[in-house]
């Protein structure tokens, strides 16, 4: 889908750095998206001036005017008969009055008080001219304010009539309504997809018959846009295949289809399940104009927090554990009156510990969480969802402990979150750890290679032990953006063993849903794609096909080498995600989801009964349920804008360190290039700005590539201007009132999302500026020993990194029924031998003694978790040997925050002689 967007001549938003040229087609420029239009119109509003100014001329204007109204035809304001206007104004050689027009209309797109002003849809704002059929009526003054979308209608009727349609549209309109929206009509299906991708105000679709393929524009942005329609070569395409084609780039819109014959057959064809409701004729427009606000309701109803919202209003009296509620005790003390006036008195009102009464229970949800939840499972693709008000840490492990039970093998990413191993622990899993590819100069890690994976199995079947494995459980994306190319790592493992459960943690990707580019690298876009596949009769025939291929025992070295296909008749697609809704939506802070795709789900649903039980709290905060309601209502009705808009801030600032000169003197941000080896990266992208970058090779990256990049984590390299991640971190925080999320060594994370804004970038970049300005004044002004002391500095940071250790083994007394090739373990009895006192010893990092037991034994084997900040994956593990390379890399941290390490005590080992008591079979240690 990408390659559509190649070229697109749209305007990049590169705020102070170097421009780029127009027409250049740079990658970037397709996530440029409500920036890029409104620098169109900014420059469109320059030109006008120039031209009153005498300094340019009209024609020059004319040119700018025609290369934005190729795009302006997708979006409801200002229309064609503003644009007409202006056409008509530029063309009567009026400078003045045509710069006053874009003026306008500029400052209402960027206001967007379109949405409600009645006078910003007229040609003259004193209301001469005005023609009320034209206006939209209910776009009132002084109406109250009801939410504004737009809907597109794909028609065969000719554009002569278009205006009289729309008029009709607008007659439909009551005050009753709960929204109002305006008609987008388009003609083809390359201006329907095109409109689709770049109007994210569209919230309905209605799909007349009688359409035609190509647009009535030639512009060269609409054939770039729409080169690479999956269909690009069928220029017949039915009402139904579009509505299919524009559900894959926006799953979440309202698609209807109107047609005047054949509605019975239509509508039983099963792949009419993408639209929401087929309609007979363009007789029946009332009821599709209340089918198109009652499918918008449907996504906007919150249950939950309406109910919330009703309960916090009723005069209700608590005779219960929960003082705070109603706030009476806050707003009658004279101690903490501040904290009711600082949060208002809604809070309070609305804090309950009731699960009646319009609320529910988060424990055992009948009433409107389930439904609450029904809908999140709608949102996100999935078949279940459970909403968790204690973070991801929560969901991943409520997910482990359903999912595995003891002595189940689990693959896991050793890098992955802390939750996951802590999981293993509860449930007694025996985590086999596999290693992602090391970033050592970067002191992190990035993913794990497939191969690995792969490899992990085939020892396991090699052992006859893959009945024991449940689950591969890895992080998507990772924390410094590794996406996983999910689709095929579950085809791949499901070749291997059919019934694999998958567990993607993706707390940082929740929003890539709602993103055509990065969904189908989601755990669940990649599980829709699987199901899909699943059911076309093609995939058994190219299963069998690669079978013959692959003759009756192929070596491992092949099945290594080979894109495996999993036999379609065996697979048990059982896949769930974990993400922290707080961390890219509009939750409140601990709100999280954990998502269900999983055709065994109700061989497990009394675990997951269980593991909320477990980790659920009994008094779960209103607030956070009601915050992951709204945030999925918001991603719903807006999410595709939004999450348009966190990619383009992205680009924005890659972009401004990029071709910034004193910036990128001592800064930049690494792309794909420095993040992802060579070898993963088997399209040959490299960056999204590499000069020559097109979206050909961006898609291609996107559909086949084993890692690639989430453009919106992005790593800033800071060691190259002396100083460390937290160095940096810290004077961000403390003189410029940045937050950023995670350090490394030499590194800064940032990260950009929905909430920020094109002024949040110019800040970042001024910041930028200033800094590098004073590294380079220091060093310029300094002296040789300034320049002397910096370069040390920097090669400190850059190049005398430690090298990152591997997860070793488990000590063989945790390994019991282990496999020979493999380095699973019991983790959990390696944790509980921390609690037996006399069974552990400490001795300090620089006692020699680690060094004389590490070349004569015995061995030692660490009783804890330690997991050092940055770079926080666990270094040692409960029940692993610990090597030299462990001990060297312990050593030249330099970091302050060590999880379970306590410098003054030493490292925490278990001693010799409690190993051999855990040497025992596992029945006999059950005995003891
Ligand atoms: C990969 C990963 N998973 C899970 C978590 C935990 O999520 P939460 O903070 O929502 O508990 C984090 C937190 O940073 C994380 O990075």
């Amino acid at each position: 889908m990408l390659r559509l967007l190649h070229d697109l001549e749209i305007r990049g938003t590169a705020t102070m750095a170097k421009e780029p040229k127009a027409h250049e087609g740079r990658i970037d420029q397709f996530f440029s998206g409500p920036g890029a239009r409104a620098d169109l119109w900014r420059d469109l509003q320059d030109a006008a001036q120039a031209w009153v100014a005498g300094k340019d001329n009209r024609a020059k204007f004319e040119t700018l005017l025609a290369e934005l109204a190729a795009t302006e035809d997708y979006h409801a304001y200002p229309g064609p008969h503003l644009l007409e206007a202006m056409r008509d104004r530029a063309a009567a050689d009026d400078a003045r009055s045509t710069h006053e027009l874009v003026r306008r209309i500029s400052t209402a797109l960027l206001t967007r008080s379109f949405r409600r002003h009645a006078g910003d849809w007229e040609v003259n704002d004193e209301g001469d001219g005005a023609m009320p059929d034209i206006l939209p009526p209910t776009l009132g003054r002084g109406e109250l304010h009801r939410p504004y979308f737009e809907t597109l209608i794909v028609t065969g009727m000719p554009a002569e009539r278009w205006p009289g349609f729309c008029v009709e549209w607008r007659r439909l309109r009551r005050p009753l309504d709960q929204f109002v929206y305006e008609p987008v009509i388009v003609g083809s299906v390359e201006d329907a997809f095109c409109a689709t991708m770049l109007n994210p105000d569209i919230a309905a679709v209605v799909i007349n018959e009688g359409f035609v393929f190509r647009s009535r524009h030639d512009a060269p942005v609409l054939r770039t846009l729409s080169a690479s329609m999956e269909q690009q070569h069928n220029t017949e395409m039915s009402a139904l295949q579009l509505a299919q084609l524009l559900k894959k780039v926006r799953p979440e819109l309202d698609l209807y289809i109107v047609s005047n014959r054949r509605v019975e057959e239509l509508a039983g064809d099963p792949k009419a399940g993408v639209a929401r409701r087929i309609f007979y004729s363009v007789e029946e427009l009332l009821e599709l104009h209340l089918a198109i606000l009652e499918g918008v309701q449907d996504r906007y109803d919150t249950p939950f927090f309406d109910n919330l919202k009703k309960y916090a209003q009723r005069p209700i009296g608590t005779f219960h554990a929960l003082p705070i509620a109603r706030g009476k005790s806050v707003f009658r003390s004279d101690w903490i009156r501040d904290m009711g006036e600082f949060y208002g008195p809604t809070l309070f009102l609305a804090e309950s510990s009731a699960t009646t009464g319009g609320l529910d229970s988060l424990l055992e949800p009948t009433g409107n969480i389930k439904v609450a939840q029904e809908k999140a499972a709608r949102a996100f693709g999935a078949d279940h969802v459970f909403f968790v008000t204690n973070g991801t840490s929560t969901s991943n492990k409520m997910a482990v402990q359903a999912l595995l039970g003891p002595g189940d093998i689990a693959i896991v990413d050793r890098n992955c979150h802390k939750s996951h191993h802590y999981g293993m622990v509860l449930a007694g899993a025996q985590p086999l750890y596999v290693e992602a590819f090391p970033m050592t100069e970067y002191s992190m890690y990035g993913a794990v290679p497939l191969r690995t994976i792969k490899e992990a199995l085939l020892n396991l079947k090699a052992e006859n032990r893959l009945n024991r494995v449940k689950m591969l459980d890895l992080t998507n994306c990772t924390f410094d953006g590794h996406i996983y190319n999910t689709r095929r790592v579950m085809e791949e493992c499901l070749a291997i063993k059919p019934d694999l459960i998958f567990l993607w943690d993706e707390a940082w990707f929740g929003f890539a849903r709602f993103s055509p580019f990065l969904r189908p690298r989601t755990a669940m876009g990649a599980a829709n794609d699987i199901e899909a596949w699943l059911n076309d009769p093609a995939s058994l025939a190219a299963y069998d096909k690669q079978q013959v291929e692959l003759g009756k025992t192929p070596s491992n070295e092949k099945l290594l080498n080979t894109r495996l296909i999993p036999d379609p008749r065996q697979v048990r697609l059982r896949v769930y995600q974990t993400h922290s809704t707080h961390k890219s939506m509009s939750a409140l802070r601990q709100g999280s989801m954990l998502l269900v795709k999983d055709i065994d789900f109700h061989t497990v649903e009394a675990q997951f009964h269980e593991a909320v039980f477990t980790h659920a709290s009994t008094s779960p905060n209103q607030q956070l349920i009601a915050s992951l309601d709204v945030a999925r209502r918001q991603m719903e009705l807006e999410g595709y804008g939004l999450v348009g808009n966190a990619i383009e801030v992205a680009f924005a600032i890659r972009q401004a360190v990029a071709s910034h000169p004193l910036i990128s003197k001592y800064f930049r941000i690494l792309g794909a290039d420095g993040m992802v080896p060579p070898q993963y990266r088997q399209s040959g992208f490299t960056d999204f700005l590499a000069p020559g970058m097109n979206w050909a090779v961006a898609l291609k990256s996107m559909q086949e590539d084993e890692f690639c990049l989430d453009p919106t984590r992005m790593t800033l390299v800071c060691g190259t201007a002396g100083f460390d991640g937290t160095q940096f971190k810290g004077l961000l925080a403390s003189r410029y009132n940045i937050q950023l999320n995670k350090t490394s060594r030499n590194s800064v994370l940032l990260q950009s999302n929905i909430n920020n804004t094109r002024s949040d970038v110019a800040h970042l970049i001024r910041v930028l500026v200033e800094i590098s300005q004073n590294v380079d004044q220091r060093l310029t002004q300094g002296g040789p020993n300034v320049r002397k002391a910096f370069e040390e500095r920097v090669k400190s940071l850059m190049t005398d990194v430690p090298d990152l250790p591997n997860f070793s083994h488990f000590h063989a007394s945790f390994r019991k029924d282990a496999g020979k090739r493999t380095n699973e373990g019991d983790i959990r009895s390696g944790f509980y031998s921390a609690y037996n006192a006399a069974g552990c010893e400490y001795i300090r990092l620089a006692d020699p003694e680690i060094d004389r037991r590490m070349k004569s034994g015995p061995e030692l084997v660490s009783a804890n978790f330690v997991i050092p900040y940055p770079p926080g994956f666990p270094i040692m593990v409960p029940g692993q040997v610990i090597t030299k390379e462990t001990i060297d890399f312990m050593r030249k941290l330099d970091v302050k925050e060590i999880h379970g390490y306590d410098a003054t005590e030493g490292l925490k080992l278990v001693r010799a002689e409690a190993l051999a008591k855990h040497a025992g079979p596992p029945q006999k240690r059950a005995a003891e």
